[in-house]
């Protein structure tokens, strides 16, 4: 049977993957962010998942506005890092599992999730950056990977409680897998940025911190945190928290946290990083 083991969340600054890939990584400014992966990269050697639901939201690279699907699930054998305007990233190609992203999507459609399936995809700074905070430089990513984009670039974006419900519908998908997998779920995106309009900079750490402490045995209130506070609170950009929150409700009731990381700033982004293991 498959199992999620571990959920883990990160922001997914564009600049992290560049200073990564320039490596700029031991620099003043990047240090101290990078410093703060240290800790899951030796995790990740130990727990060895065989493959990662990764949660996070495509920024206009592979979906442009003409076509904007609320939640899309990466079903390929292979996907490509997306040309953001300055070249693909430097990275391998992500490798996907259609037979187990076929049997996510069969279950989480019957539990009315009418998903889009992508059956072809490239992978922004979304995706790769947190893949490359968790592995370093590898030759080849050590994990099979299901990209899931979920839409923060257009309003209407899914709901925090939609975004919860999801995740918990993954966790009962996975459970009816028959192969042994460890699977992990990830989360990308946030914590509280703004990139554009007067307010362009915003950075909360109170908001953040609150976010972080609630994550574990508070989530009843961060389920009904509404668009419009995520906007206030955390940023125009900072709505990209909702993906923490699927990745937190498929872990179950309980969990237990491993690590957790908090800096200020990482080009416009509060970055946060959290690790957890669900309690059965
Ligand atoms: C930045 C952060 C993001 O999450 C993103 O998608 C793009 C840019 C930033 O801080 O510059
Ligand atoms: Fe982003």
């Amino acid at each position: 049977m498959a199992k999620i083991t571990a959920g883990i969340a990160t922001s997914h600054v564009p600049a992290i993957g560049a200073a990564f890939d320039m490596d700029k990584t031991q620099e003043e400014y990047w240090k101290p962010v990078f410093d703060g992966y240290e800790w899951v990269k030796e995790f990740q050697k130990t727990e060895d998942p065989d493959v990662v639901i990764l949660c996070y939201n495509d920024h206009a690279s592979a979906m442009m506005l003409d076509v904007v699907p609320t939640f899309a699930l990466g079903c390929a054998e292979e996907f490509e890092p997306a040309d953001e305007g300055w070249g693909a990233r430097p990275v391998p190609t992500v490798v996907g599992d259609p037979v187990f992203a076929s049997h996510l999507a069969e279950q989480l459609v019957i539990d009315e999730f009418d998903l889009t399936l992508m059956n072809h995809m490239d992978v922004d700074h979304g995706l790769t950056v947190p893949l490359s905070l968790m592995f370093g430089k590898v030759p080849e990513w050590p994990v099979r990977v299901i990209p899931l984009a979920i839409n923060v670039t257009q309003f209407p974006t899914p709901s925090a409680e939609r975004c919860w419900q999801l995740g918990a519908a993954i966790r009962d998908a996975v459970k009816s897998y028959p192969a042994g997998l460890n699977v992990q779920i990830w989360g990308t995106g946030g914590m509280s940025h703004q990139l554009q309009g007067p307010r362009a900079g915003l950075i909360n750490p109170e908001f953040d911190n609150a976010f972080l402490d609630k994550l574990s045995d508070r989530t009843d209130e961060l389920r009904k945190i509404t668009r419009l506070e995520f906007v206030r609170e955390s940023g125009t950009e900072g709505i990209e928290l909702i993906m923490w929150l699927i990745m937190r409700a498929a872990l179950g009731d309980k969990v237990e946290e491993l690590h957790r990381f908090y800096h200020v700033p990482a080009s416009n982004t509060a970055v946060g990083h959290i690790v957890f293991r669900p309690v059965d």
